[in-house]
């Protein structure tokens, strides 16, 4: 008897290709279908995966398709909900892009619907699923670095607002949404998940809506720019219930050298992401240790595996919705302090 396989379909021709690469590389995942609003981008990305996907451009059509277990959304942030929604109401397994929705209202409506639907849920995070991060996850559940009670992440990009879709520059989208999400998930995680109390911090738009600091410095047109509804760069002060502090950035756009970082304080050691290092002192003496992983599965693959593992296997998820609705409650906090100028209390 051959194995048995998810039939998985993606929504979304541009981050659906990694995840639909990966699922398709995986010996238990088959695409049997993608879904655009853009036929030439579906037949280019069919043409590189095995089989014949069927193609659809009408997400409730695609949902309806019994040969379907399984969908991966990859639009623009607003309609990640409307899509996850129509597939676990037709009893799909769902995984979303991150961030999870474009407002918090959206990522709670879904998460409910799913966790009723009993359908498995997961987030696809390439930060928190790539091997430094989870390197630093272990280290932290197996307590190396004592009492975790600070931390600092940040994603600083000089020209590096996409403009490919509006969905980006719109309401819903920016700067947080996209790259804070990775940075905040990935910190929240290694910390252990704890529960967010309050959070104040700044945000805004200094580049975008002058139609600067755009990805590789081109300068979209006008009627693009004007468009501009979102922030373009957001940081602030996370505190948790268990005392923990986490500092925490993004910038689409800056005078400043880009970097991806997430920054860890324990009572026995640091860490930090990139480079991955471990600080510690032992017998008074300093060191600063390089961690040299050895090459292993890229992300998508941890991703597209687990995803399948959880459908086929019954594991236990461990990046479920549920996750990104915490951390997109995060974000809409930041986002709602820097609005209103104070503190914003959580939970
Ligand atoms: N590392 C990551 O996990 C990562 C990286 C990049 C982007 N993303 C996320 O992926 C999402 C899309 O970003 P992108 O860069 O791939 O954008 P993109 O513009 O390259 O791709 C989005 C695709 O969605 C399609 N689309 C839009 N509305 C649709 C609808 N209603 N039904 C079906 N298809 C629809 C568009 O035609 C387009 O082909 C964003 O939410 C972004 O945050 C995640």
């Amino acid at each position: 008897m051959p194995e048995k396989k998810v039939r998985v379909c993606i929504v979304g021709m541009g981050i659906g290709r990694p995840n639909g690469q990966a699922i398709s590389r995986n010996p238990r995942g088959e695409i049997v279908a993608l879904c655009d609003l853009l036929e030439d981008r579906m037949k280019s990305f069919a043409q590189g995966l095995p089989g014949d996907p069927k193609l659809y451009t009408d997400y409730k059509k695609m949902c309806k398709d019994p040969n379907i277990d399984a969908v991966f959304v990859g639009t623009p942030n607003q309609w990640h909900v409307p899509i996850a929604l129509e597939a676990v109401k037709n009893g799909k397994h769902v995984m979303v892009t991150k961030p999870l929705a474009d407002s918090e209202k959206a990522a709670e409506q879904l998460v409910e619907a799913a966790e009723d639907a009993g359908v498995v849920n997961m987030m696809s995070l390439s930060t928190r699923f790539g091997d430094p991060c989870r390197y630093l996850g272990e280290r932290a559940r197996e307590g190396y670095f004592g009492e975790l009670y600070y931390a600092r992440a940040r994603s600083v990009r000089r020209n590096g607002i996409p403009a490919w879709n509006l969905g980006f520059i719109k309401k819903g989208g920016g700067a947080f949404r996209d790259m804070g999400v990775h940075a905040l998930d990935a910190v929240w995680w290694i910390l252990g998940m704890p529960k967010p109390v309050a959070v104040l911090a700044a945000a805004g738009a200094k580049f975008g809506p002058r139609g600067l600091g755009y990805w590789d410095r081109t300068k979209p047109p006008r009627e693009v720019y004007e468009q501009y509804a979102a922030d373009d760069y957001a940081g602030g002060f996370i505190r948790f219930e268990n005392g923990i502090g986490l500092q925490i950035e993004s910038f689409w756009a800056s005078h400043q050298p880009g970097e991806f970082q997430i920054e860890l304080f324990g009572t026995e050691a640091g860490g930090q992401l990139s480079p991955l290092r471990i600080y510690r002192t032992d017998d008074g003496v300093e060191k600063n240790i390089e961690v040299n992983l050895p090459k292993g599965k890229e992300a998508w693959d941890h991703i597209a595996g687990h995803f399948i593992e959880c459908i086929l296997d019954g594991k236990e998820c461990s990046a479920p919705l549920r996750h990104g609705l915490v951390v997109q409650r995060m974000m809409e906090a930041v986002l709602k302090s820097a609005e209103l100028g104070k503190e914003v209390r959580l939970g």
